[in-house]
């Protein structure tokens, strides 16, 4: 009885309640299927991407969400998640003019954010796993400092990696280093305290034209405040930058799914079991997605 008193504690104690999911982006690496519609808005299997970033965001019991979308690109995403309500979610949009940077999202959200704690995720990254709900519940915990998500990858030098020492505090990051630098690869899900918009405001364009989440992240480590998490060889991290790495994550989606009968990435299911809505706005969703497995998935939800 003890512990299940101090489990929901962690939950209504929690630091951050605001989250961005940055679902703009060119999708250069995935042209031509990018060139009419919005990489977030491809399937991954049997949803579109953005569901699946949106599902971490609400399995961390994060209710109040900003999408930031490339200029022109609102009313396709507004199509399919209109305003949360049927999720029993706060969604809000903002458009980005052109891709300037991860951090960018920090100033575009600057009075969505209104000087509280904020999450980051990246709207084409994907993760699963059993430790993962235990993982975003330390990261949204956080009082100050900042929160990466590290993950054992074969390839460091495609991704920025992160040294570490006493478990989990953070030494030092390095971009796509050439020579081994660590294997730890730091994932598109970011916690920061409320300093991240000033500290965002300090950067200056790298020499590719765009803002660094890597010099965001050692302003933080400069501190001493920059720890992490980590996905252990349990969970999956994809990134679904590249047509190849697309359609390996629909593979690895359809695989679990078919296994187990249960859904990846449910976004009402998961509002069902957060007890966020009822069984009407099942209902309404069903509706609203017509005829197809999804709905017929949805049904089974509320038997
Ligand atoms: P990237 O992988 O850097 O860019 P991209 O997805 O546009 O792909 P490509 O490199 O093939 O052109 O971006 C990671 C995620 O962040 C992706 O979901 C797009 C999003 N993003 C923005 O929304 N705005 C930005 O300014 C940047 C840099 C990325």
């Amino acid at each position: 009885f003890k512990k299940k008193g101090y489990h929901k504690q962690t939950w209504i104690n929690k630091m951050i309640n605001k989250a961005i999911i940055l679902a703009g982006g060119m999708g250069t690496r995935m042209s031509p299927l990018t060139k009419a519609v919005n990489k977030q808005l491809l399937p991954i299997y049997d949803k579109p991407l953005i569901f699946y970033p949106l599902s971490i965001l609400m399995l961390a019991k994060i209710k109040d969400i900003l999408i930031i979308v490339n200029k022109g690109q609102l009313n396709q995403y507004k199509k399919l998640l209109p305003d949360g309500k049927n999720l029993g979610i706060n969604i809000n949009y903002k458009e980005q003019n052109y891709p300037k940077g991860l951090p960018d999202a920090f100033l575009l959200g600057e009075r969505f954010i209104n000087k509280n704690n904020v999450a980051l995720i990246l709207g084409d990254n994907f993760f699963y796993g059993q430790s993962l709900s235990a993982t975003l519940k330390n990261c949204i915990n956080i009082k100050n400092g900042a929160k990466v998500i590290l993950h054992k990858v074969s390839k460091p030098e495609l991704f920025g990696v992160a040294k570490i020492k006493n478990k989990n505090k953070i030494l030092s990051i390095k971009e796509k280093p050439k020579k081994f630098f660590s294997d730890l690869a730091i994932t598109g899900l970011y916690f920061f305290d409320k300093n991240v918009v000033k500290y965002s405001k300090e950067l200056k364009p790298s020499k590719r034209g765009e803002l660094e989440i890597t010099d965001l992240l050692n302003k933080y480590r400069k501190k001493n405040k920059l720890s992490a998490e980590f996905i252990g060889r349990g969970g999956a991290w994809l990134d679904t930058g590249s047509i190849e790495d697309f359609y390996n994550t629909s593979a690895f989606v359809s695989n679990i799914e078919k296994r187990q009968g249960l859904k990846i990435a449910c976004l009402e299911e998961i509002a069902f079991n957060n007890k966020w809505i009822g069984k009407k706005d099942i209902l309404n969703s069903i509706k609203f997605y017509g005829n197809c497995e999804y709905s017929n998935y949805l049904k089974k939800v509320i038997l």
